[in-house]
């Protein structure tokens, strides 16, 4: 069944774990996820970039989703990755989406609480939650560039006052993770999430989770973190093994049978992070 951001991460929050997000571009992903999602009771988020969206568009993402959300009985959310564009935040809502990311992040703090702000009016006055982010995390998403030097951790005090004013209903935090394959091993800044979790009253997001070791994730989600954002581990699962596929079988051509193998593949990558976020057995 299909939920609000806000349902899926209040209960997260009651139990004590995060709900993954995954974030979706076809329809082998979404099933790989849903899947996944289905073996292991998890509660789940499908996400969609306004490049995922530019790629399939978003009367294909939103249908897709509904289909899989009406066959798998664990409560999903869709909700927008990244939304860095009123017009295309406002194509999610209207499209049926549960749940929006404005990212405001590269303005300085009154204005991205002066666009957060409007974006939480017009999607709560329609029953669709709302995620922002303050602080700059590392790596490059959809428009957004933000280098090893650019990045700024979020001052819990700053976060505080984002969440009063705002009224989003979860928090992106920039705490150490970095969008894309990493360099080196991430220094996250647990105390970090510790001291935010402690003053900011809704539930808060860890982007840039793929590659983080899982001792670290679970640290993550012990000190307050209640939704994590996956997307470059399906990736390279997905990747590898139609690689591997198309090495072993250079003469087949049916994309059925070299799409099968990567879909099992993502299904698996999503139960090992579910498994480590404590969702399974939720739903
Ligand atoms: O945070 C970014 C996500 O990995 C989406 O990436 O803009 O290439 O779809 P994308
Ligand atoms: P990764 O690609 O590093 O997993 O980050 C995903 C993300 O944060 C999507 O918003
Ligand atoms: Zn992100």
């Amino acid at each position: 069944m299909l939920v609000t951001g806000k349902q899926i991460l209040q209960h997260a929050d009651e139990h004590g774990y995060a709900v993954g997000a995954f974030n979706v571009n076809n329809m082998e992903i979404i099933q790989a996820i849903a899947q996944a999602a289905d073996d292991l009771r998890a509660p789940v988020i499908l996400q969609a970039s306004q490049g995922a969206i530019k790629y399939a568009g978003v009367d294909y993402i939103t249908s897709l989703v509904k289909t899989t959300a009406d066959r798998i009985d664990v409560p999903m959310t869709l909700h927008l990755d990244h939304g860095t564009d009123f017009e295309e935040i406002m194509k999610c809502i209207r499209s049926g989406f549960t749940s929006v990311m404005i990212d405001a992040s590269k303005h300085e703090l009154d204005e991205n609480i002066r666009l957060t702000k409007e974006i939480v009016r017009i999607a709560h006055s329609v029953g669709v939650s709302v995620e922002a982010e303050i602080g700059k995390i590392g790596g490059t998403e959809d428009q957004i560039v933000v280098s090893d030097a650019e990045a700024t951790y979020t001052d819990p005090e700053e976060a505080r006052i984002f969440v009063e004013e705002t009224g989003v209903d979860s928090l992106a935090i920039a705490v150490g993770t970095a969008h894309g394959v990493y360099k080196g091993e991430p220094k996250v800044d647990i105390d970090r999430i510790k001291e935010i979790d402690r003053v900011v009253s809704v539930p808060l997001v860890l982007h840039g989770s793929s590659g983080v070791p899982y001792d670290t994730l679970e640290k993550a989600v012990a000190a307050g973190i209640r939704k994590i954002n996956i997307d470059t581990d399906i990736r390279a699962s997905f990747a590898g093994a139609v690689k591997a596929f198309v090495a072993e079988n250079p003469d087949e051509i049916d994309p059925r049978k070299i799409l099968k193998p990567a879909r099992a593949a993502m299904t698996d990558t999503v139960k090992e992070k579910i498994k480590v976020f404590g969702s399974d057995g939720k739903a």
